[in-house]
């Protein structure tokens, strides 16, 4: 059976991530399996390499840890997108729902839902070969602490859906940590550290509410980039000029997209005193007033990275310093506005005052 697919591991370093290819091998029909936006090029040219004709992007399910390639490889390829239907995003092609199968030429792939990790998470089974996502990795499992997770229902996926497989089925996890590749579900029926076979259900429950770990880097940004299917670009209104690493725009360009800011496409946060806020030059319509310092930076800390956002102060410094603090938090559009609300005086546009 082997010999007649295809198959490729791949891996992305910075977040441990493993991407798969599968294919038919006499139709040359092909799914990429959690692709990573950073690796979306090498992938693609692999797929070219190997003749293969792209027919599936599959997510097994929305990565907290790392932005998805599918957006950018469905435009490239018109290839279709899937990942679980309680993810419920509009930009997937195919919702995919437990028992649900895909076909690579006449092979089979079948799709068993295994939520738990997230509320979201698919298991794809293709020819004796298991792609778990995070529900089950090599000795160890997902956490269950954000997303919808539930260690309850992680636990029944586990040993109810993927525990229920033939012992030499192959296990090939969404991440690895320690260089291993893959496992098979007899390994990990005796193994696995957290959810081997003489581990409890409760026990289980114990050791997932113990595990108190820090979130991922990338959960504020990867999140809602991976609800647009990994496209953040596209979102964007305003695309700023950078002056010494500062994304800048004018008043002019302010002006010009005020009804994204009433739509809250955009929010403009105003970097002044409370007082200044109020008085003096006033303040623009739909600004919100989030001073630098420590309001700002906690404002900042537990923001979304995707928010678009110019930041308005008297004359453009102090909102310059927030441009650079967001920058560092890894917000990718925010930019100052020049010259602040000096200039927009100058140029007689109406401000509000309390
Ligand atoms: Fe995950």
């Amino acid at each position: 059976m082997k010999n007649e697919i295809l198959f490729q591991q791949l891996f992305e370093n910075e977040t441990s991530t493993y991407t798969y290819i599968i294919a038919d091998k006499k139709t040359k029909e092909a799914a990429i399996i959690d692709p990573v936006l950073e690796t979306v090029n090498r992938d693609l040219k692999l797929i070219e390499e190997m003749g293969l004709n792209l027919k599936y992007v599959l997510d097994t399910h929305i990565h907290a840890d790392h932005i998805t390639g599918a957006g950018e490889i469905r435009k490239r390829t018109h290839a279709k997108t899937a990942v679980g239907s309680a993810a419920e995003v509009a930009c997937i092609d195919i919702p995919l729902e437990d028992g649900q199968e895909l076909f690579l030429g006449d092979k089979k792939i079948m799709i068993l839902g295994t939520p738990g990790h997230t509320n979201t998470c698919s298991t794809f089974l293709f020819e004796g070969m298991l792609f778990t996502g995070d529900a089950l990795l090599i000795r160890g499992c997902g956490r269950t602490d954000f997303q919808q997770g539930s260690s309850d229902k992680l636990y029944d996926s586990v040993h109810q859906k993927l525990f229920i497989l033939p012992d030499d089925t192959i296990v090939y996890p969404g991440h690895d940590y320690r260089g291993q590749t893959a496992s098979t579900i007899g390994l990990e029926k005796k193994f696995n550290a957290r959810m081997n076979q003489s581990i409890s259900k409760d026990e289980f429950k114990k050791i997932m509410s113990e595990l108190k770990l820090a979130h991922p880097k990338k959960i504020h940004e990867a999140v809602p980039a991976n609800m647009v299917c990994g496209l953040v670009q596209e979102t964007r209104s305003i695309h700023p000029q950078i002056v010494d690493g500062i994304p800048e725009i004018s008043v002019e360009e302010v002006l010009a997209h005020l009804p994204a800011v009433t739509a809250k496409k955009v929010r403009l946060i105003d970097v002044r005193g409370p007082h200044e806020f109020n008085a003096e030059y006033g303040h623009i319509q739909g600004a919100e007033l989030v001073t630098l310092g420590a309001d700002l930076t906690s404002f900042l800390e537990q923001g979304n990275r995707s928010d678009e956002i110019v930041f308005v102060c008297r004359s453009g410094g102090r909102s310059g310093f927030a441009t650079a603090e967001s920058v560092n938090l890894g917000y990718k559009f925010t930019m100052n506005m020049v010259g602040g609300m000096i200039r927009w005086n100058e140029k007689n546009q109406p401000v509000e005052r309390a």
